[in-house]
């Protein structure tokens, strides 16, 4: 059975709030779950999201791709992992969680402007959609879709 909740809640901080009320959430409620070459992971007990922290002021950078690409590629959202928050600076961002499985990976249809495409990066959400959790990394829109800028 899914350990995943048909739920979010909403005792994450909202959009925008303070890194520090980020931090104090994380360190209250949050374990580690996954740690990445940008991002470490946390998941909250009984809750379906999880918490990002970038390892490095410059990688909030990473972060806020993921959140651009999100807001900008409407089309391709059922593919990618609900993002439901993000602080000031970037250093946190709350995602939709999904549990990684690899039997899911070999049919996922990646969104064209994707260039990091491990199999930890895919797995199930809650509805079993399958989706991707990671899209930080991403080519120019100029090189995905060329005629709009041309
Ligand atoms: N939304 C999520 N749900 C469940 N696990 C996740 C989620 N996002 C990331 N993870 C886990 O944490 C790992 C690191 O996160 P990731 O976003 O890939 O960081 P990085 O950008 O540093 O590679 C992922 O490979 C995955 O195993
Ligand atoms: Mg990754």
């Amino acid at each position: 059975m899914s350990s995943l909740l048909d739920s979010t809640g909403n005792d994450f901080p909202e959009k925008y709030s303070t890194d520090k009320a980020f931090e104090d959430f994380v360190a209250e409620e949050c374990e580690p779950i996954g740690k990445g070459t940008s991002r470490e992971v946390f998941s909250v007990k009984g809750k379906n999201y999880v918490v990002k922290k970038a390892l490095k002021e410059s990688d909030t950078t990473c972060n806020w791709r993921e959140v651009t690409s999100y807001l900008n590629y409407v089309e391709d959202r059922y593919r990618l992992a609900q993002i439901h928050s993000w602080s000031e600076s970037g250093m946190y961002l709350v995602m939709e969680k999904i549990e990684v499985d690899s039997v899911a990976t070999s049919s996922f249809d990646y969104p064209a402007w994707v260039t990091d495409r491990k199999p930890t990066n895919i797995g199930r959400a809650y509805d079993k959609t399958i989706k991707l959790c990671d899209y930080a990394s991403i080519k120019s829109p100029d090189l995905v879709y060329k005629s709009e800028f041309a």
